[in-house]
């Protein structure tokens, strides 16, 4: 600052000469109006109103001059400050509209687009009520056993008092794996998930609770109901004192978790080689629970109108089982059955057609979710 001026000459001190003053007013209004982003603005802020800025040591004059000249010279200097701050406050309020407006439009984001361009499957339905229905019985006191998918003839028919000439043992039915020279091996591709029940007896401490889901085979054409590749669910009890009432509990239970309190079951008699006696279990409709019945304005697709729908086979173990696999008939007994998974699936989700379950299309796996 220079040291007061008390001959009065405002012409000295340049910086607060009007044109001087005017022409630093109009510099930094033309450098307001020229910048186009935030960022160039506040280089311009800097410049034109910082504490260096030419107005700013201007300012700083004013204490130089005569008294008199104070007045007039602080107006001018005052009033070109104010001006230039309220340029810049229009100016700054106008570029931070545009930028607004500007990241609307480059920033929007597509709600309706893909949210993922490589979609996750989904696990098949078959697996998950396999495991539901596992998990029933797992909540019983049952263990979960598994057995091979490729299994010796002997766990799959013979200790199961399948007869050498029986029917299933034909190559209609089976699957024979052949042996070395093209000759026989004695082995087969699992016809049912029953050799696992053999095989808990010969491994396992007695009493046995498991129930088996696996993988079977059989030789029929793919076709609405049949696969030459489906799955099943076997059950074996065997303890001191087992009876079919057991059975028929432990069907009574299953069927009221997976289908819905207050379901009827029943038994139909039936012939398997490996239980004496044998069944065919039933169920209530869970749909028209009956209702449908003798009824052609309420038709029921679910059980075709017959009120029960089949839900698989049962039987107290053949006590030539029990032999087979070491099990003392004086003091153990026990009871047996097997579901269809691919039946099951078929009724419990109206899935009509069981292309549709073997195909691998993931529309129909992911309509199913991860939920059942
Ligand atoms: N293994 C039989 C089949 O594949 C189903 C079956 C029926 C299993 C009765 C059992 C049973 O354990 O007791 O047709």
């Amino acid at each position: 600052m220079s040291a007061p001026n008390n001959s009065y000459d405002p012409v000295e001190v340049n910086a607060l000469h009007p044109d001087e003053v005017a022409r630093m007013r109009q510099e930094a209004l033309d450098a307001i109006a020229r910048a186009s982003s935030l960022e160039e603005l506040k280089e311009v802020r800097i410049a034109h109103a910082g504490d260096r800025s030419p107005l700013a040591l201007a300012n700083r004059e004013i204490g130089a001059l005569p008294p008199a000249a104070r007045a007039d010279a602080g107006r001018r200097v005052g009033g070109a400050r104010r001006e230039i701050s309220e340029a810049l406050k229009a100016r700054q309020a106008q570029l931070e509209d545009e930028r607004d407006a500007r990241v609307l439009v480059e920033e929007a984001v597509d709600v309706t687009l893909p949210y993922d361009r490589i979609p996750h499957g989904s696990r098949h339905p078959l697996t998950t009520i396999g495991e539901r229905m596992a998990d029933i019985f797992v909540g019983m006191g049952f263990e979960i056993a598994e057995g091979p998918e490729v299994e010796a003839e002997w766990y799959n028919f013979d200790a199961l008092n399948f007869l050498p000439d029986h029917p299933a043992r034909t190559m209609q039915d089976t699957f024979f794996v052949a042996g070395p020279n093209g000759g026989e091996s004695g082995m087969v591709l699992r016809t049912h998930t029953s050799p696992v029940q053999v095989r808990a007896m010969l491994d396992r401490e007695l009493p046995v609770y498991v129930v088996v889901p696996g993988r079977t085979f059989r030789t029929d054409e793919l076709d609405a109901t049949h696969s030459p590749v489906f799955h099943q669910l076997e059950g074996l009890v065997v303890d001191e004192g087992i009876t079919l009432a057991h059975l028929r509990g432990a069907i009574q239970v299953f069927v009221e978790q997976m289908f819905g309190e207050g379901l009827r079951t029943r038994m139909r008699p039936s012939y398997f080689p490996f239980t004496e006696p044998s069944a065919e279990v039933d169920m209530e409709c869970f749909v028209c629970r009956g209702a449908s019945v003798g009824n052609p304005d309420a038709p029921c697709r679910t059980c075709s109108s017959e009120g029960w729908i089949e839900i698989g086979g049962c039987g107290v173990v053949n006590p030539r089982v029990l032999v087979a696999a070491g099990v003392d008939t004086e003091r153990y007994s026990g009871w047996a059955f097997g579901l269809g998974i691919e039946r099951t699936l078929m009724f419990a989700r109206g899935v009509k057609d069981m292309h549709d379950m073997v195909e691998g299309d993931v529309r129909f796996t992911a309509a199913f979710g991860m939920e059942m």
